[in-house]
């Protein structure tokens, strides 16, 4: 069970695999935390997981610092994760003074979307001694200019642009980085070239560890669970019972 980033090294060399849920609020990170999770990432599918947005580019500073507070009051053990939201690290500067702001809420590390094209604002959030979480593959944050939630690494083209963008963040310092929506050969290549950990999510079992959405994982959002998500409760339709039961005997 994970402590501190600095044993990310040791697990991706002897396991073992590092498993990582997603947490939004107070009592699922004191769970989460409870059960073991080695990492806990405030991630920005808050957008749509819980605050009914279609995608995650309206979600703000402000929200992210909101449930990122409630998280690390949870977290008693297991390092956070803080995304960075849309628009938040345009700039080198931004970057810098946002991922301050995500810190200052007991965050470990923050996270961003992109390589290569991203590399001023890493290497300036890691120059400020803010350890740092990549994110490449599928960019949730760039699903407008995508025109949808695409699969890469399926061509030459596309596999040396994730192999660049892996190698860049892993000698700027990454300290992890999640692989999303990859060919699983190519994320297994990927997790094979760098010193960083890789933490996939749709992107098969050759990982350093895998996230999941956690409310894809408990069955609490049944509107929407990607192909690859394993459903290991049925909250949502647990709730339903229990609300109608509730209901029943307060009417009669
Ligand atoms: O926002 C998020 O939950 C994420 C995961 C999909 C990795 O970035």
């Amino acid at each position: 069970m994970l402590t501190s980033l600095a044993d990310l090294p040791m697990r991706k060399a002897s396991g073992p695999k590092l498993a990582v849920l997603t947490a939004y609020d107070y009592p699922t990170a004191r769970v989460l935390d409870e059960a073991g999770v080695d990492l806990l990432l405030v991630g920005d599918s808050l957008g749509m997981v819980v605050l009914g947005l279609p995608d995650t580019t309206g979600v703000t500073m402000e929200m992210m610092l909101h449930h990122t507070t409630a998280v690390c009051r949870g977290a008693k053990r297991a390092p956070v994760i803080a995304d960075l939201p849309f628009a938040s690290y345009l700039t080198a500067e931004t970057a810098v003074s946002n991922a301050k702001r995500l810190m200052e809420c007991g965050a470990a590390c923050v996270k961003l979307e992109g390589g290569v094209s991203m590399l001023p604002q890493v290497e300036a959030i890691i120059a400020a001694g803010i350890p740092f979480v990549g994110h490449v593959g599928m960019l949730p944050q760039s699903v407008k200019e995508e025109g949808g939630y695409k699969k890469k690494g399926k061509t030459t083209e596309s596999i040396e642009h994730l192999l660049a963008d892996v190698r860049a963040l892993d000698q700027a310092g990454a300290a992890a980085i999640v692989l999303e929506s990859i060919v699983p050969e190519v994320a297994a290549r990927m997790t094979a070239e760098v010193k960083a950990s890789t933490i996939g999510i749709g992107a098969g079992s050759g990982t350093d560890g895998q996230v999941l959405v956690t409310p894809d994982l408990l069955g609490s959002f049944p509107w929407f669970r990607p192909p690859f998500a394993k459903a290991r409760a049925d909250v949502a339709g647990e709730t339903l019972r229990a609300v109608r039961e509730y209901m029943a005997e307060v009417q009669g």
